[in-house]
């Protein structure tokens, strides 16, 4: 971050001001004076020092939780009907976090809550094309001819969908698990595909997301995303957008 910029949101001075008082040498970075404009520094690492007082950033820490969603919680902060929230599942974490994209009340598995809404828009929109997989017991056997016309895109009533990855996993004489791939995130996107073959899904759950997937997680468990987790999943999105 710049330095200008960490001094204007600790709310020392404007960002205009901030600058000034670089320029001006009023400002140590770990001890040294600065002067130089452009000069970058990383909250919580560096120490940035002003008229002999270390000055603290007031952005708040970014986190990023992958959670295991039970099915029977909602993917909102809070609910009107009073159901649980996924936040009830995240006890012990402080940070005020939401959602990153939604799973049904009654879908189960892959989900990222996180503070940071740069990252959450990356992750979202449909331009960055991130890649998220489920597993859905149907009703029904599939048969090969329904699985291509999956995969090819279908008709919904908000349009086509765009190509994806469809699998039969296992059927028994009733029912048929699929993993589908998809990168769009429309509403209730993986049961309306299902529905418009004639398969109904039974039951569903996120098993990945880009590289991201349920491993070492129990339902209801969640760690935190390392950093560098969290810069493959950028570096994903900002890949996939350039093509
Ligand atoms: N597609 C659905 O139909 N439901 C979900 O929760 C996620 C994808």
């Amino acid at each position: 971050m710049r330095l200008a910029k960490y001094l204007a949101q600790a709310g020392i001075a404007s960002r205009r001001h901030a600058e000034q008082m670089i320029k001006n040498g009023e400002i140590k970075v770990n001890g040294q004076l600065v002067t130089e404009m452009g000069t970058q520094v990383e909250p919580g690492k560096d120490v940035i020092e002003y008229q002999g007082r270390i000055v603290g950033s007031t952005r708040p820490r970014m986190i990023y939780v992958l959670l295991n969603k039970p099915a029977g919680f909602i993917c909102s902060v809070d609910d009107p009907q009073g159901r649980p929230t996924v936040l009830d599942l995240l006890k012990d974490i402080k940070e005020r976090i939401y959602p990153v994209g939604r799973l049904d009340f009654d879908t189960s598995g892959l989900l990222i809550l996180s503070n940071d809404g740069e990252f959450t828009n990356l992750m979202i929109h449909p331009r960055y094309k991130i890649k998220k997989k489920y597993e859905a017991w149907v009703r029904g056997r599939v048969s090969q001819p329904e699985l291509s016309s999956m995969s090819r895109g279908l008709m919904l009533e908000d349009g086509m969908t765009a190509p994806a990855q469809v699998r039969l996993i296992a059927q028994d004489e009733k029912n048929s698990l699929l993993e589908i791939t998809i990168h769009e995130g429309r509403k209730r996107q993986i049961k309306r595909m299902c529905a418009s073959i004639g398969h109904p899904v039974l039951n569903l759950k996120r098993t990945g997301l880009a590289f991201l997937s349920l491993q070492g997680l129990e339902e209801g468990g969640y760690r935190l995303l390392k950093e560098q987790e969290v810069q493959q999943l950028k570096d994903c999105a900002g890949s996939i957008s350039e093509d």
